[in-house]
């Protein structure tokens, strides 16, 4: 693992902050630093959206009230992670380059307004920003109290001018031997709708070509290429301004827009915004859908990540905003920690006071000063991380992994097959999850491309797309005696989403032992059940719900673990093993409810004799358990989703580093135990 140390070398904690705003009233930010250190703030992200500040004419540039801004924090011993302000542009830049804006989908140019809309492409953009990046390097890059660069913000969105199209144009040409090569892989003989030449090739629109398969996956592979190939440059202007500080980019919870697990290499330390929506279902559904994504990106480099963005009390752009209750900022805002980020930050330290984000949450509200319930619950966390600076840049180690793929969801998401409703594919990689941590055991989320040495037991629900590449990783794995596991439409098509001919899971039918006959779709409340086979190794409880897809298979070797019981492929199997040289290769055919992947992942677990930090004990309702680990010791994080405390007693060989009175956890409150490795 290469580490990034960020300066401070503690967790940090603050937030955006955007004084910008208010330079005509220098009380303002003597207020803001007071409320910070009371809140115990040690961090801020400054400029991300400063651009008409910075250059208000085109080539006149004021750094001043920056330098002032950044000194007075240092002076406070705070710190600031630095933006590139490309996330939106100054009126002058478009109204004198409107190549700038960005063109829709449909061909329309957009008028100046919004941010985070620039085009990908345009060498102006680009231009304009290397120049503006490069002075804030030379001006700030060797400043004491920047630790950090913030690479524009949360980039997302696409662009579909002529500069755009040419470029896609290239990256397609790149990617294919001929256009021959290309019709015959993206199959467009269908519909004739053949290319003749290259020069043919347009982004997907819905007015034009939006089925062509191929066509719509290679345009988001680009789109992904083509926004780091921005960033990239936006990087080499830091460089060229003579800075060596390290870069981040900030991620979108979920965001479909671009392949996440591109972003390796770009940026030296990767980072996310978090807006769960708290207090609407049960809080651990909610903890571990965005546990899941603090994993995924955590997976991306495989080392600490950062909380860049969460709200200290409630946004102002969800359906409904609503408070966190007492506590739930703080245990939100420890779950991060516990899955391996080494930041608390929030979104925004200091209230707007008009515009379109004037009532979102924030540390420092429009009354002001340090009396209002948030700033107090901000502080609390603040001292939470102070007693926790020791596990900075420890690292999250996971025995088992879930294959978790952007492409892939791409190309299933677009396919037009057994369910245009819904596939449930998120909610099937969400029910192996569940699984795996209510067991107590950290969970890496990988792309195909990573590799699978290392994890006891590698999941792949719904792995549409398969290249060769990817199967013959699962198949060594496997051979080499791993635990892996496969669902129901699994290995089906090809990376241009071409139908694989003789089977499917087509690479992998000896593995598995089987082949995947028909694929039957039920309706909405439609169920089968799954009941298990007498006379095996497993012990099931009971009998499983199974909905949305199940499939039909026909065994070449495999054995049936349970069964249909219901309509015309009642008997057929449903869950199914098959011993391949060393290891297990497990296949799951249906949707089936999430009690089972929890009966049947701590079967598998334990015959593998592998056990989390709870060891074989049933973790309580509502209780999260994870780790963390360091040279010299193990953390162990306990979270209590429960608005209810529960009593526990403290695990054995272990100190308590922050949490529990008289083995007494509070609703919503985390303990925090240290074990010597
Ligand atoms: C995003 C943006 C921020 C702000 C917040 C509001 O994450 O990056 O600038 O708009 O949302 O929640
Ligand atoms: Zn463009």
């Amino acid at each position: 693992m290469n580490t990034t140390l960020l300066k401070p070398g503690t967790l940090l904690h603050g937030g955006d902050y955007n004084p910008e705003q208010w330079l005509d009233r220098p009380e303002i930010l003597e207020e803001d630093i007071r409320c910070m250190k009371y809140a115990h703030i040690n961090c801020v992200s400054l400029g991300i959206f400063a651009w008409a500040k910075l250059e208000p004419q085109e080539g006149v540039f004021d750094f001043s009230w920056m330098h002032e801004i950044i000194d007075r924090l240092y002076r406070e011993g705070i710190h600031v992670i630095l933006a590139t302000p490309s996330g939106a542009r100054p009126r002058w830049l478009s109204d004198r380059y409107p190549e700038v804006l960005r063109v829709d989908v449909n061909r329309h140019r957009n008028l100046f307004g919004e941010r985070h809309n620039h085009c990908l492409t345009s060498p102006i953009y680009r231009k304009k920003v290397h120049i503006l990046n490069k002075k804030l390097a030379e001006e700030f890059g060797s400043h004491p109290g920047v630790i950090l660069w913030h690479i524009s913000n949360e980039y997302g969105g696409e662009c579909h001018c002529p500069l755009c199209q040419e470029a896609f144009r290239n990256f397609v040409r790149s990617r294919y031997a001929d256009i021959q090569e290309l019709n015959k892989r993206w199959c467009t003989t269908f519909w004739s709708h053949t290319y003749d030449s290259f020069d043919q090739i347009e982004s997907p629109s819905p007015r034009g070509e939006s089925g062509l398969h191929a066509l719509n996956l290679e345009w988001k592979r680009f789109v992904t290429c083509q926004t780091l190939d921005f960033a990239k440059e936006e990087i080499e202007a830091l460089r060229e301004g003579e800075s060596v500080l390290p870069a981040t980019t900030n991620l979108m919870y979920y965001y479909d827009g671009l392949n996440y697990q591109k972003f390796t290499d770009t940026f030296d330390i990767l980072s996310w915004d978090n807006y769960p929506v708290w207090h609407k279902k049960a809080e651990m559904q909610t903890a571990l859908d965005c546990g899941m994504f603090h994993d995924i990106i955590r997976s991306i480099q495989k080392k600490p990540f950062l909380l860049m963005e969460s709200c200290p009390s409630a946004t102002n752009w969800q359906p409904v905003s609503k408070l966190k209750r007492p506590g739930m900022q703080r245990l939100s805002s420890l779950q991060a920690i516990a899955h391996g980020s080494d930041s608390v930050q929030y979104f925004q330290i200091r209230q707007g006071e008009g515009a379109s984000e004037k009532f979102h949450g924030a540390v420092i509200d429009h009354y002001g000063g340090t009396e209002g319930r948030v700033i107090n619950e901000v502080a609390e966390t603040g001292k939470a991380l102070e007693q926790l600076r020791e596990i900075y840049n420890s690292t999250v180690a996971a025995p088992v992994a879930i294959i978790y793929d952007w492409e892939n969801n791409w190309a299933m998401q677009d396919a037009a097959g057994p369910r245009n409703e819904n596939l449930f594919a998120k909610e099937a990689v969400l029910k192996s999850y569940e699984a795996f941590r209510k067991l107590g055991l950290n969970v890496d989320l990988i792309s195909m491309e990573q590799p699978l040495e290392g994890y006891q037991i590698v999941a792949a629900p719904m792995l549409y797309v398969m290249e060769e590449s990817f199967s013959d990783k699962v198949r060594d794995y496997v051979k080499a005696g791993g635990a892996f596991i496969m669902t129901y439409w699994s290995d089906i098509v090809d990376g241009t989403d071409r139908c694989f001919m003789k089977g499917t899971p087509h690479h992998l039918m000896d593995v598995f032992g089987l082949r995947q006959a028909e694929i039957d779709a039920l309706y909405e409340g439609e169920q089968n059940i799954a009941a298990p086979v007498t006379d095996t190794s497993w012990s099931f409880p009971r009998e499983y719900t199974c909905s949305h897809l199940c499939e039909l298979l026909k065994l070449r070797g495999a054995t049936s673990i349970l069964e249909y019981q219901e309509d015309f492929y009642a008997d057929y199997p449903a869950v199914t093993e098959h011993a391949y040289e060393q290891g297990m290769a497990y296949y799951i055919a249906a949707d089936m409810e999430t009690e089972f992947y929890l009966d049947f992942y701590r079967q598998i677990a334990d015959k593998l004799q592998l056990y989390g930090p709870w060891g074989k004990e049933t973790i309580p309702e509502g209780v999260a358990v994870s780790t963390r680990e360091n040279m010299d010791y193990t953390y162990i994080f306990v979270q209590n989703y429960n608005s209810h405390a529960i009593s526990i007693k403290p695990l054995p060989d272990t100190d308590m580093i922050y949490g529990l009175s008289d083995n007494i956890l509070d609703g919503y409150e985390t303990v925090v135990w240290k074990k010597k490795r």
